[in-house]
């Protein structure tokens, strides 16, 4: 069953000289206990999609629209003011009550993320303190260490005495996710949350996820930009690029069906090439009416397939197989479809 359902979700920001369209009708369900990577470049729009299911744009002058359900509930409820389309009252009631509690996010830089006056323990109390039925509760709280164990600290109880200054990155990282497991999310978000670690914690944290999620049946929207990652903890994947997703289908059907967009064809064979994780490329600078990746597209450079199309028309979603999309005129194209 699905947990979440975003349908055509689109995030626009008024900047200096214009519009900036960070989403562009984004589609994507998440199963329940399933991990699902949200793969893409720097810039493609990944972070505000995350903020969005979570309520976290409203405040800023972005303005969001589309549809979300959340274990079938509508999230998004629009009104017009001076205009704009923007989510109401009814929306964000409904955001606040799920923040934290049923749907929860881990960032990228997780000691920047605690507060550096108070003790691993007082913060987890406190996230505690938000639960029904634990209003007093302090730090030498019987859950606080129930749920360092839980992420797997082997001495918990000396944990919880610790300063944030006093943990290492991926000690932070853990107590980020406690703290996000506190009011027993069914949704964890992850945007990002071992780009700032040494690579051998790295694995720790994307292994603890992964235990997480069998354990608690949680399930988990992982966001990165590595293609390793996707590849190793990802059931289902969607590839994001400027803005929108280009292609989406399970692990399998991405890494071993040999069909790909060529944006994550390009992906897969820089990270085979280079063996390293961290790939990234210059983004195409303008934006095009058609396909985004069309300035670096391999299958456009060789003149395959009709160039115009890819410069001046959105491709639509094209159905590989059950279960995997892909958003290009080169599959469009050929003979069978
Ligand atoms: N508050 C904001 N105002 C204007 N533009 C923003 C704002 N937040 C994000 N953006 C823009 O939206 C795009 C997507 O950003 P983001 O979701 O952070 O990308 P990612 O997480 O994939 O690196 C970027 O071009 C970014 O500059
Ligand atoms: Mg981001």
């Amino acid at each position: 069953m699905n947990l979440l359902e975003i349908n055509n979700l689109s995030i626009q920001f008024s900047i200096d000289n214009g519009v900036k369209q960070a989403v562009n009708n984004l589609s994507l369900e998440i199963a329940e206990k399933e991990i699902f990577c949200l793969i893409g470049e720097s810039g493609s729009g990944k972070t505000v999609t995350a903020l969005s299911l979570i309520g976290l744009i409203t405040g800023t002058p972005g303005v969001v629209n589309g549809q979300v359900s959340f274990e079938n509930k509508n999230l998004f409820y629009f009104e017009e003011k001076n205009g704009v389309n923007k989510l109401n009252m009814k929306s964000e009631k409904l955001l606040t009550e799920l923040r934290g509690k049923r749907i929860s996010i881990v960032f990228q830089e997780p000691v920047s993320s605690l507060s550096p006056y108070y003790t691993v323990g007082e913060q987890i109390a406190e996230s505690l303190r938000n639960m029904e039925g634990y209003k007093n509760a302090k730090r030498d709280h019987p859950l606080v260490i129930k749920i360092l164990q839980k992420v797997r600290f082997k001495y918990p109880d000396q944990v919880a005495k610790l300063y944030p200054h006093e943990l290492s990155g991926g000690m932070a990282q853990r107590v980020m996710i406690a703290i996000a497991l506190v009011n027993n999310p069914q949704l964890l978000i992850a945007d990002e949350p071992t780009t700032s670690l040494d690579a051998t914690i790295q694995l720790e944290i994307l292994e603890l996820l992964k235990i997480l999620n069998q354990e608690l049946k949680l399930s988990i929207l992982l966001i990165t930009h590595d293609i390793n990652v996707a590849s190793h903890y990802g059931d289902r994947i969607a590839v994001m690029l400027a803005g929108e997703i280009i292609e989406i289908g399970t692990k399998f059907e991405i890494f071993f069906n040999n069909r790909n967009h060529p944006y994550t064809s390009d992906l897969i064979n820089s990270y085979k090439l280079i063996k390293k994780p961290n790939y990234s490329e210059p983004r195409s600078s303008l934006p095009v009416d058609g396909c985004q990746y069309y300035s670096r597209c391999p299958l456009v450079q060789e003149q395959r397939i009709n160039y115009h199309s890819c410069r001046d028309s959105k491709p639509s979603f094209i159905n590989i197989e059950n279960d995997h999309k892909i958003k290009c005129w080169f599959y469009a194209h050929e003979p069978h479809n």
